[in-house]
C-alpha cells in the first residue's frame, strides 16, 4: 500500500530537527512537517499537566494537516504526555526517550551520565527505564537548566554555552563517566562544545538514529510507508516565534526548506 500523507514531528523548539534530520535522511520518499512549539519552550520546568496540554494542542494541529503519523521529537513531550496521546488518538506515536540501555551495558567504568531536562528525569518512564538498566552502574543525573534557552536564542555555541556545560558536567567528569547521553532532543545542538569539554574516551549518545530506525518500522508494518512517490514535496517547518533560528539549524536558505510563521 502507498500513502503519501506526511509524517508529523513537534517539539517544544528547535531541538527536535535533530531527530527530523535522521528522518529525513533513513525516509527521503517521506513529506515531513515540523511543528517547533519555541512559544512555550522550555517544556522541562514545566508541569505534566502543562506539558499533556501542550503536546494536545501540537498533536491537533499535526493532524489537521493530514499527518499519517506523529514523532514526539521531544524526550520531556515524549515521558510525560505519550502515554496519553497513544490512548487519546489512533494514528501511530513515535518516542524519544534517554539511550540509557546501550550505555549502560557499553559502560566499562559502569558510571554514565545523562543530561536531561528536570521534566524528563522526573518523569515516571524516565525512572522505570533507569530502574531496568542500570542497577549496578553508577549514573550521574544532571539537570541541563538554561541549554534550551540558549539553543532557542541562537547560542548553541556561544562562551556562554561552554562555560554553562562546563559546570553541568563537572559531577560527571568526577565520577570518571565513560558515556554521556544525551536526553534532550535540542542537546545534540551541543555536541561540538561537549567534545571540546569532555574526554576523548567519553562517547556521547543520543537517540535520533534509534528514533528514524523505530519510525520506518512502525510505518511499514501499519502499510503507511510512501512506496511509490520518490521525490516527495519539501519538508515544511513551522514555527510560532519569528523563524530566524530555526531557519539557521537546518540551512533553510541553503536547501530551499519553506520556513513559515504559524498562530498554534
Ligand atoms: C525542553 O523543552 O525543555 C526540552 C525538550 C526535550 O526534553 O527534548
Amino acid at each position: 500500500m502507498n500513502d503519501p500523507r506526511p509524517i508529523g514531528i513537534f517539539d517544544s523548539g528547535v531541538g527536535g530537527t535533530s531527530i527530523w534530520k535522521e528522518i529525513h535522511q533513513l525516509l527521503p520518499s517521506e513529506k515531513t512537517i515540523y511543528l517547533a512549539d519555541s512559544k512555550n519552550a522550555p517544556y522541562g520546568i514545566k508541569t505534566q499537566e502543562e506539558i499533556i496540554s501542550l503536546s494536545i494542542k501540537n498533536t491537533e494541529k499535526l493532524m489537521a494537516m493530514d499527518c499519517k503519523l506523529i514523532v514526539v521529537a521531544c524526550n520531556t513531550a515524549t515521558t510525560n504526555a505519550i502515554k496519553v496521546l497513544r490512548s487519546s488518538y489512533k494514528l501511530p506515536f513515535i518516542g524519544i526517550e534517554p539511550a540509557i540501555k546501550p550505555a549502560a551495558l557499553k559502560s566499562s567504568n559502569k558510571a554514565i551520565g545523562i543530561l536531561a531536562t528536570r521534566g524528563t528525569l522526573t518523569s515516571e518512564l524516565f525512572s522505570q527505564t533507569a530502574e531496568i538498566y542500570t542497577k549496578d552502574i553508577q549514573v550521574i543525573e544532571v539537570e541541563g537548566n538554561g541549554l534550551v534557552e540558549l539553543i532557542e536564542s541562537g547560542k548553541k555555541d556561544s562562551d556562554q554555552a561552554k562555560i554553562l556545560l562546563e559546570n553541568l558536567l563537572e559531577p560527571m567528569l568526577k565520577a570518571k563517566i565513560d558515556f554521556l547521553v544525551l536526553g534532550c532532543s535540542h542537546y545534540p545542538y551541543l555536541i561540538p562544545l561537549l567534545k571540546e569539554i569532555l574526554p576523548e574516551d567519553v562517547q556521547i549518545i543520543d537517540s535520533g538514529e534509534a528514533v528514524a530506525r523505530q519510525t520506518k518500522a512502525i510505518l511499514s508494518q501499519n502499510g503507511l510507508l510512501n512506496t511509490e512517490n520518490r521525490n516527495p514535496e519539501n519538508p515544511e517547518f513551522f514555527t510560532n516565534i519569528e523563524p530566524e533560528v530555526l531557519s539557521e539549524i537546518i540551512e533553510a536558505e541553503k536547501h530551499n526548506y519553506k520556513v513559515s510563521k504559524l498562530d498554534f
